[in-house]
């Protein structure tokens, strides 16, 4: 895989294509050898184009915006999208949101039992370790264990996981409050994305202390309001276009932003923090060009 630094001016399509092509090589080179054939099977399936695959496009987004190499990047950009891989397949079984469609086809647990489900979603997250600790590239061990720290926290019980606990355990509470709501988001959404960003900037060897911090912000924003939107989607979008059943929070009787605030407060909200997230980087001025972008396509979003 060609290995040079990004050339500027690449557009947003531009990285699309080439973060699916790479994406796709490091995936099948993981995945084509596992030695059990179902979870193997089952891996793949989940692994399979029809994700948006924003959290790799962050990474590579922020590797651009600090001139990171793409080698460099691969190795962020396809663990991150093996631990988010391995949430969507937990968080649709039936013991948590019991969800039948994915990514626009049948739930792992529907093709291949509860039971594989469970399995490829923890072989997927190992595997993610796996690949930050030993797949070749430039990176240096000290910028590897800050990535293994940014994504482990990111994901445990610090982060996603806790985000997911308090979900299944206190979001049908028809009196939470807005702050435990936005805590909620920030946890189970929002540390992944702001993972995402910290990655890109440490495949780059960038320690420079207001990258960082503007990195924290920026993802954190966008974070929450992707968590907004995914909400409010769920109530306007339909199946065809989300890829996933609509409307399955009620029937979940989850309580979400739409619901505690009104649909308007929450459009407003998801506005309010794109616009917040814009004026974080803005002093990055073009080398966050891709980063806006992004921004916009995922907060401005109908699937
Ligand atoms: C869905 O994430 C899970 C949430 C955090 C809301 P995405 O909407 O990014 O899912 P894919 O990767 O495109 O399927
Ligand atoms: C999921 O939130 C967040 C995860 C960490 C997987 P949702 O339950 O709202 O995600 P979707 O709507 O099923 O994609
Ligand atoms: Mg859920
Ligand atoms: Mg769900
Ligand atoms: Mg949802």
């Amino acid at each position: 895989m060609k290995n040079e630094r990004m050339k500027p001016d690449i557009s947003l399509n531009e990285l699309i294509t080439i973060c699916r092509d790479r994406l796709n090589t490091m995936m099948n080179f993981y995945l084509k050898d596992i030695p059990a054939p179902e979870l193997k099977a089952s891996m793949s399936y989940s692994m399979a184009n029809g994700g948006k695959r924003l959290r790799p496009l962050l990474i590579y987004a922020a590797g651009r915006a600090f001139s990171a190499t793409w080698e460099n990047l691969d190795i962020p950009a396809c663990s991150v999208e093996m631990v988010h891989t391995y949430s969507l397949i937990h968080d649709d079984l039936p013991c948590m949101d019991d969800a039948p469609l994915r990514r626009g086809k049948p739930t792992c647990h529907k093709v291949y039992g509860d039971a594989v489900a469970v399995l490829a979603g923890d072989a997927l997250h190992t595997l993610a370790i796996q690949i930050l600790a030993d797949h070749p590239a430039t990176l240096k061990p000290a910028q590897r264990l800050a990535m293994l720290q940014v994504l482990s926290t990111a994901c445990g019980p610090y982060g996603m996981a806790a985000g997911q606990a308090l979900d299944i355990t206190v979001l049908q509470d028809p009196n939470i409050s807005s702050e435990l709501l936005e805590e909620i988001y920030r946890l189970k959404t929002g540390a992944l994305f702001t993972a995402c960003l910290q990655l890109g900037r440490l495949a780059a060897n960038n320690d420079d202390e207001i990258d960082q911090r503007a990195m924290k912000e920026f993802g954190d924003l966008i974070g929450l309001a992707f968590q907004i939107q995914d909400d409010v989607l769920d109530q306007e979008a339909t199946s065809e276009q989300l890829g996933k059943q609509q409307g399955i929070d009620l029937i979940n009787n989850k309580m979400t932003y739409p619901r505690l605030h009104g649909m308007a407060k929450a459009k407003e909200r998801v506005s309010d923090l794109y616009l917040k997230a814009l004026e974080s980087i803005n002093y990055l001025g073009n080398r966050a060009q891709l980063l806006r972008e992004l921004a916009e396509v995922m907060l401005v979003r109908e699937s």
